[in-house]
C-alpha cells in the first residue's frame, strides 16, 4: 500500500470508529445456533499384549528412518526431507535449509539449526555466526567454496530461534545420519551443544570441545558454536586450538 492509500485508509477507519463501528463483522452472517459437525473419530491404536501402541505409520521417527534410508544420494535425501510432513517446524519456516559447500569434501560441519538469515536464504550459516565460521575456516585454509561441506541438525528454523526440542532432534536424526553417510567426509566438526546431543548423545561443549571422538563411524571434533564465540570472544582462544587440531588431523590423516 503506498502512503496516500495508507493515510486515506487510516482516516476512513477513524471515521467509522467515530460513527460507532467498534467491532469487526464479517461479510457473511454466522449462525451461532448451528450444531457443528461431529469431530472425526481418532484412529484406534493397535493393542499389543503389553499395552496400546501407536499405529506404525504414525511414528514420526520410524517414518523419518524409512524415508532417509531409501535416499540413495544427496538430492534424493533433500527431496525426502522436503516431503517429510511430521515436523511442525516446517510449517513456520520459509525454506528448507539442507546444506552448503562441497558435497564429498573431507570436512563436514554439523551445526544446530537455521536462524533468520539462513531461513531466508535457504543456506546454513550465512548470518553473523556464519561469517565468523567462514573466517575461522579461512584461518586454516579451508572454505565452503573449496573444501568444506556444511549442514545442521534441524533443516527448518525453530520459531524465535528457540532451542530444538528433543523430539525434533529425534525426528531429524535419521536424516542427519544418512546425510553423513552419503556425504562421506573424512572428519566431522560438531559445533555446539545441540549437535553434540544429536551426534554424541551428550551435551557439555565446554568439556567435550577439542577432544577427538567418533560419530557415525567418523573421527569427530566438537567445537564451540560460532554464535557462542560472538557472545564470548575470550573463548576464541580454545576455538583456535581446536582449529589447529583439525588442521593437523587433515594433514596427517
Ligand atoms: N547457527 C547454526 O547452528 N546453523 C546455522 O545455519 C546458523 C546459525
Amino acid at each position: 500500500m503506498d502512503s496516500v492509500e495508507y493515510h486515506a485508509a487510516l482516516s476512513a477507519l477513524a471515521w467509522q470508529v467515530e460513527l460507532g463501528a467498534d467491532e469487526c463483522i464479517g461479510d457473511a452472517p454466522v449462525n451461532r445456533y448451528d450444531v457443528p459437525p461431529p469431530a472425526p473419530k481418532p484412529v484406534p491404536a493397535t493393542v499389543a499384549p503389553d499395552g496400546p501402541v501407536a499405529p506404525r505409520s504414525e511414528d514420526p521417527v520410524a517414518v523419518a528412518r524409512a524415508a532417509a534410508e531409501a535416499a540413495q544420494d544427496l538430492p534424493a535425501l533433500k527431496a525426502a526431507l522436503a516431503g517429510y510432513a511430521h515436523c511442525e517446524l516446517k510449517r513456520g519456516a520459509r525454506n528448507l535449509v539442507f546444506s552448503d559447500g562441497v558435497p564429498g569434501a573431507r570436512v563436514m560441519i554439523v551445526g544446530e539449526a537455521p536462524g533468520r538469515d539462513e531461513d531466508r536464504e535457504g543456506k546454513p550459516f550465512v548470518g553473523r555466526a556464519g561469517q565468523l565460521l567462514d573466517k575461522m575456516l579461512g584461518a586454516i585454509d579451508l572454505s565452503r567454496e573449496a573444501s568444506v561441506y556444511i549442514t545442521n541438525v534441524l533443516p527448518w528454523r525453530p520459531p524465535q530461534n528457540r532451542d530444538p526440542k528433543p523430539e525434533e532432534i529425534a525426528m531429524m536424526q535419521p536424516f542427519l545420519y544418512r546425510h553423513i553417510a552419503l556425504a562421506d567426509p573424512d572428519v566431522l566438526v560438531i559445533v555446539g551443544n545441540h549437535a553434540c546431543q544429536a551426534l554424541l548423545g551428550k551435551r557439555g561443549i565446554t568439556r567435550l570441545r577439542g577432544d577427538w571422538t567418533q560419530a557415525q563411524g567418523k573421527p569427530a571434533i566438537p567445537m564451540f558454536h560460532p554464535a557462542y564465540l560472538l557472545r564470548n570472544p575470550a573463548a576464541k582462544r580454545e576455538a583456535w586450538a581446536d582449529l589447529l587440531s583439525l588442521k593437523a588431523r587433515l594433514r596427517d590423516g
